[in-house]
């Protein structure tokens, strides 16, 4: 069995990750070895094996031993280690959930119901870095497989909804947070049916406004707003989430010659896990509604097609049905008025699931095949 390393399985993403790989039981493949940045020698968790004790993450000959390693350890410890270890003569094979590797020529951004063929092309071609896309990326290409693999897309836009788990545990719990002060600060007035709205409203907002409200993590209130701004600013006045829509959605899809026109605005709203994105198609041809809905339905085991219903809608294609599910509801798809060739699609899906860990283990079960 192979030697697999595995660093950051602790956190938000990583145990997302180990609870997925249990569930999968993918440990019974492997050889696992868990790492750590700070407590070296100690147990490793229970994952119903033995198991050797925690070894140091920092540590080259260490990790050298590994035929495999997935990190979820975060960009800091990618920059930090990897390039010494591949200039230490390491061959093996490194999976990583962050960002810092995903546009180097010699990596692969996997999500293999999408792009199976370029992660094949490049086991061929000897490349041994493999990196889960960004999130919202990733759900995109869940959903529009369909009309993607058909080539029917001649440009799109996608307007996101993303949660605050894109952000990390401790905004998760910030908004929490938020919600709760927003909440008590008019707590007595909402139990007394005769009390007036606006006077809630103004208290609301003045608690939103005032330094009750906790803002460490998103610098100003989620909760009862949002946030138009996701990741740092580039000089061509896109956020960086808006600019890795075309550029990673087109490595994954190995189109280099003609990259496929996306792009939009990132928007944080007060979701916990579960981003949603609206979407403007311009198919280069007039395809009737049922056909768009059966190719994309057929496109791979995940992506469930939504009627374009009211009720079926509001129970099913949103964050809080999809949350902590593989399923990604994709729905609201009809002809806009622009003309035939225009069509709106939305879209949901696990930011941790499909939009973080699961690409990460599905690569994992493809170097073990
Ligand atoms: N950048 C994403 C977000 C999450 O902030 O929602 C990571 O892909």
């Amino acid at each position: 069995k192979q030697n697999v390393g595995l660093v950051g399985w602790r956190g938000m993403v990583g145990s997302v990750l180990m609870q997925r790989m249990l569930e999968e039981k993918d440990f019974d493949h492997i050889d696992p070895v868990f790492f750590t940045t700070s407590q070296t020698g100690q147990a490793g968790p229970n994952i119903g094996k033995d198991i050797p004790l925690l070894q140091d993450a920092m540590d080259i000959t260490a990790l050298k031993k590994m035929d495999i390693i997935i990190t979820c350890q975060g960009g800091d410890y990618t920059k930090s280690v990897y390039a010494d270890l591949r200039a230490s003569g390491w061959k093996g094979y490194w999976i990583d959930a962050a960002s810092s590797l995903r546009m180097e020529q010699d990596a692969i951004i996997v999500l293999d119901p999408v792009n199976q063929n370029v992660i094949q092309q490049g086991l061929k071609d000897g490349i041994k870095t493999y990196v889960g896309g960004n999130c919202t990326v990733s759900l995109m290409l869940l959903a529009l497989g369909g009309l993607f693999d058909k080539g029917h897309i001649e440009w799109m836009t996608s307007m996101t909804y993303q949660a605050a788990s894109g952000g990390g545990a401790r905004h998760m719990r910030e908004l929490i947070s938020q919600m709760g002060v927003l909440k008590d600060s008019v707590a007595a007035d909402l139990n007394n049916p005769a009390s007036a709205i606006l006077d809630i409203d103004r208290r609301v907002t003045e608690t939103m406004r005032s330094s009750a409200m906790p803002v460490d993590q998103f610098g100003v209130p989620l909760a009862g707003s949002l946030i138009p701004w996701i990741d740092s600013q580039l000089e061509n006045g896109q956020s960086r989430e808006e600019w890795k829509a075309q550029a990673e959605a087109n490595k994954i899809l190995g189109n280099f010659g003609a990259p496929i026109p996306v792009d939009g605005l990132c928007v944080r709203i007060g979701a916990m896990r579960s981003h949603s994105q609206a979407f403007t198609i311009k198919l280069k041809q007039d395809i009737p509604v049922a056909d768009i809905e059966g190719l994309l339905a057929q496109h791979n085991d995940w992506v469930k097609v939504v009627p374009n219903e009211k009720e079926i809608t509001m129970q099913q294609l949103t964050p809080a049905a999809a949350t902590g599910t593989l399923d990604i509801p994709v729905g609201r798809i009809r002809k806009l008025n622009m003309g035939p060739q225009y069509i709106s699609a939305f879209s949901v899906g696990d930011q941790l699931l499909w939009g973080a860990a699961e690409p990460l283990r599905r690569m994992l079960r493809i170097l073990l095949e």
